[in-house]
C-alpha cells in the first residue's frame, strides 16, 4: 500500500454547523499520524484553481464552536463542468477534472477528504473513478444523504427552527394568529416535521405529503371549534403547491432556490378563515452559528474515522453513522438516492396521533 504523507481537505455545497469541526479533527488527527493536512480554498475550484493551505495546529485551534468553514466553500464549482472563458455574455464550461489532479501531485496529496452534502459527494465520486484516493464525509443542514442515520449540521438547524416555533408561539396566542415559518430542506422535510413535532406546531407541510389549502383551512376551523384561537404552520421550503409546483426561482448559477412557498400559505389561509396570518421565513439563519454539540461530536467522529480511512487504504467510500457506530460505506451508495421522510412512517404517525396536521 502506498504511503501517503499529505492529504488535501475541501468542504463544498452550502456552509452548515459542524465544518469547522470536522476541519479541525482531520488536521489533528491526520498530524498525530505522521500526515499534513492540505485545505483546499472554496471547494473544488480551489482544487481546479490549486489553492491550498498547509493547515497546523494553530490554525484549527479555537475553531471547534465557530460556524461556517475556514476554507470557503461553494456549490457552483464542478471541475467536470467548469467554468473556463466567457464568450459574449456566455460562460463556456469546461471539464477541468485533469487539472485538478494535476494539482494535487505538484503538491504531494496522496488522498482527498471531501466534506459535503450529495452534489459534491457525487462529484467526489467522478474523482474516485479516475483514480483519485478519496474519503468522503456526509453534512448537510437538510440530512438528505440516504447512507448515513443523520448528517452534522442538521441536529443545529433543527434547534433553529424549533426555537423560532417556540417563539412564533408569543405573537400567535397573543393576537389570535396564524404564524407560518418557513424553514429550509430542500425536497426533504425533515427539518419542518422534526421542529413541528419538537415546538408542538399545528400543521406541518412537507414535500413528502401533498396538501391543499382547504385541509389546511380545515385544520385551523377544527381548532376554533376548540377554543384555539391561534395555529402555527411550520411549512418546508420545498414543500409544493396543490398544482405539484415548487416556489422558488433560477438563481445566476442556475440552480433553483427554493423560497416563497410561507407567504403563499399565509395568504391563501387568511383568504380561506378571515384569521389575520404571517410568515416567518428563517432561511441562511438555519446553517449560521454555532453547532450544536451533537453536531461538534458528530463531526469530530466523522473527522477521525475518515483519517483512519486514508490510513486504511479504504477510499471512493463516505464515512457514516450507522448507530451506535461510524462506519463506512461505498460513494456510490451514499449519493444514489434521496433521504425523504416516509409518509407512512414512525413519525409521521406519532404526529398525527397528538393532533399535528399535514394539510391532506
Ligand atoms: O442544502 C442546504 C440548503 O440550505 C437547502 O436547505 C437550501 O434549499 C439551499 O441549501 C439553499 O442554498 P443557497 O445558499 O445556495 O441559496
Amino acid at each position: 500500500m502506498e504511503s501517503i504523507d499529505r492529504i488535501a481537505l475541501l468542504t463544498g455545497g452550502g456552509d452548515c454547523p459542524g465544518l469547522n469541526a470536522v476541519i479541525r479533527s482531520v488536521t489533528k488527527a491526520a498530524l498525530r499520524n505522521g500526515m499534513e493536512v492540505l485545505g483546499v480554498q472554496d471547494g473544488f475550484g480551489g482544487l481546479v484553481k490549486g489553492q491550498f493551505t498547509l493547515l497546523g495546529e494553530k490554525d484549527v485551534s479555537g475553531i471547534l464552536p465557530r460556524g461556517g468553514t475556514i476554507l470557503g466553500t461553494s456549490n457552483r464549482d464542478n471541475p467536470f463542468r467548469f467554468p473556463m472563458s466567457n464568450e459574449n455574455g456566455e460562460t463556456l464550461v469546461e471539464d477541468a477534472s485533469d487539472i485538478a489532479i494535476e494539482n494535487m501531485k505538484q503538491v504531494g496529496a496522496g488522498a482527498l477528504i471531501v466534506t459535503g452534502g450529495d452534489g459534491t459527494q457525487s462529484i467526489a465520486l467522478d474523482f474516485s473513478h479516475l483514480g483519485v484516493n478519496v474519503v468522503g464525509i456526509p453534512k448537510t443542514i437538510d440530512n438528505d444523504l440516504m447512507a448515513t442515520d443523520v448528517t452534522f449540521g442538521f441536529d443545529s438547524a433543527l434547534q433553529c427552527a424549533t426555537d423560532a416555533v417556540d417563539k412564533l408561539h408569543t405573537t400567535a396566542e397573543s393576537h389570535h394568529r396564524v404564524m407560518v415559518c418557513e424553514v429550509m430542506g430542500r425536497n426533504s422535510g425533515w427539518i419542518a416535521l422534526m421542529s413541528g413535532i419538537a415546538g408542538g406546531g399545528d400543521i406541518v407541510l412537507i414535500p413528502e405529503i401533498p396538501f391543499t389549502f382547504d385541509g389546511i383551512a380545515r385544520s385551523i376551523h377544527e381548532r376554533r371549534d376548540h377554543g384555539k384561537k391561534f395555529s402555527i404552520i411550520v411549512v418546508a421550503e420545498g414543500a409544493p403547491l396543490p398544482d405539484g409546483q415548487q416556489v422558488g426561482w433560477v438563481a445566476s448559477s442556475g440552480n433553483m432556490v427554493l423560497g416563497g412557498i410561507g407567504a403563499r400559505v399565509a395568504r391563501e389561509v387568511e383568504a380561506r378563515t378571515g384569521i389575520e396570518s404571517r410568515v416567518t421565513v428563517l432561511g441562511h439563519l438555519q446553517r449560521g452559528g454555532t453547532p450544536s454539540p451533537f453536531d461538534r461530536i458528530l463531526a469530530t467522529r466523522f473527522g477521525v474515522s475518515a483519517v483512519e480511512m486514508v490510513l486504511n487504504g479504504e477510499f471512493g467510500c463516505m464515512v457514516a453513522l450507522k448507530t451506535p457506530e461510524i462506519v463506512s460505506v461505498p460513494l456510490e451508495e451514499a449519493v444514489k438516492n434521496q433521504r425523504k421522510v416516509p409518509a407512512d412512517g414512525e413519525l409521521v404517525r406519532f404526529a398525527r396521533s397528538v393532533g399535528t396536521a399535514f394539510g391532506d
